[in-house]
């Protein structure tokens, strides 16, 4: 079932255009517009919420992350993001006019599940993103949009969150579409453009693939890796991060660029690898040019920079001893892209430092127990 693969993780890597695109399945429209059935809330109750809280654990609180940058561009919805054991302690404000938002691949997490629970004790409606049909989560929540990434067999997640990304772009986009957004025509185009995500996702796969697996066997004895982002960039480096620590046990950081000078560049001395996920230069402000400074510093201070831009961006070649070319994409679905580099990243020096990549020690793939 490893389809030729040596790992399932490197299969479930390889599912990711086929993940991303069943995910978007029969819920896009012809006329540019978006149908989820499945959310069966009350149009009225979807229309007068005015706060969303997304709940998850891991993984898919990174990929919560993201969805927090594009819901509340797209639907102007404050939004937080919260790990669901420290949700659940926390006393958190919430009632009626919350919607709360699982993201569980398994359905089973229990402090996730125990979140959902709280959440409805007090009044709100929890729409669950979940990839396992019929599972606890998705039972108990008021509406359920699924993942459809087929089942993940590795501890690691990677399949499951491009595809709770993806689900989350959908919820948000549908919510502004239903609360009659201002950015109507951007989400129209936005819509074509998640279309093309999956062939773009494939061209990762094909054309990035070898670069990172030769970059990665050169780096086995790496005592820690750190990771740098900004805006989505800053989950997706985070991602990255979890990555190598659950299966390359390397101790391995990810933080907000902007936090650099404000302690971490501390750590910086002759060859560290700092792994950046550049923005978009065509993208909004000027968050491509402040990465790009950020480059500048951590090269200037001796790091070892492997960056991750999109086709075409060369300003950044200057600063990096590796750039890693991805296909272009609007800033907030970049994400989808970026990420992959760093799973194959995890996956290859893993397998380099012979450990088994799909079954990390200590780790179970869910955790039922709080
Ligand atoms: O099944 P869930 O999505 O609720 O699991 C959440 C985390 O336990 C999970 O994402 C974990 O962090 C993964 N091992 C990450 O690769």
């Amino acid at each position: 079932e490893k389809d030729g693969y040596p790992s399932f993780m490197e299969k479930e890597i390889h599912d990711q255009p086929a993940a991303v695109g069943d995910t978007l399945l029969g819920r896009l429209d012809e006329n540019g517009s978006l149908t989820l059935d499945e959310i069966k809330i009350d149009e009225a109750v979807l229309r007068s919420i005015d706060k969303i809280v997304v709940i998850a654990c891991g993984t898919a609180a990174y990929a919560g992350q993201v969805a927090r940058y594009a819901i509340e561009h797209w639907c102007r919805i404050p939004t937080e993001v919260e790990l669901a054991h420290e949700f659940r302690y926390r006393d958190p404000i919430v009632n009626e006019k919350t919607l709360v938002v699982a993201v569980s691949q398994s359905g089973e997490t229990m402090d996730t599940l125990m979140a959902v629970r709280h959440a409805q004790e007090q009044g709100a409606k929890v729409v669950a993103i979940c990839n396992t049909n019929g599972s606890t989560i998705p039972r108990e929540a008021d509406a359920v949009l699924y993942t459809h990434a087929g089942p993940e067999i590795a501890v690691a997640s990677t399949k499951a969150f491009l595809a709770q990304i993806t689900a989350a772009y959908l919820l948000g986009l549908y919510l502004a579409q239903l609360r009659g957004n201002k950015y109507k025509d951007e989400i129209a185009s936005l819509l074509t453009e998640l279309e093309a995500m999956p062939a773009k996702i494939q061209r990762v796969l094909d054309e990035v693939e070898p670069q990172v697996k030769e970059l990665a066997s050169g780096m086995k004895d790496a005592g820690s890796v750190l990771f740098l982002g900004r805006h989505v960039g800053f989950p997706v480096a985070m991602e990255g991060a979890l990555k190598l620590k659950e299966i390359a046990y390397i101790h391995a950081e990810g933080f907000a660029a902007g936090e650099l000078k404000h302690g971490p560049i501390a750590l910086i001395d002759q060859g560290q690898p700092v792994i950046v996920i550049v923005p978009s230069p065509n993208g909004r402000d000027s968050l491509h040019a402040k990465v790009v400074s950020n480059i500048q510093e951590i090269r200037a201070r001796g790091a070892e920079t492997i960056v991750i831009a999109e086709e075409g961006d060369e300003a950044v070649r200057e600063f990096a001893n590796h750039v890693l070319h991805v296909p272009a994409a609007p800033t907030l679905l970049q994400p989808l892209l970026a990420t992959v580099p760093l799973q194959i990243f995890a996956c290859e020096l893993a397998g380099a430092k012979g450990y088994d990549v799909d079954q990390p020690r200590n780790l179970a793939k869910s955790v039922t127990v709080e």
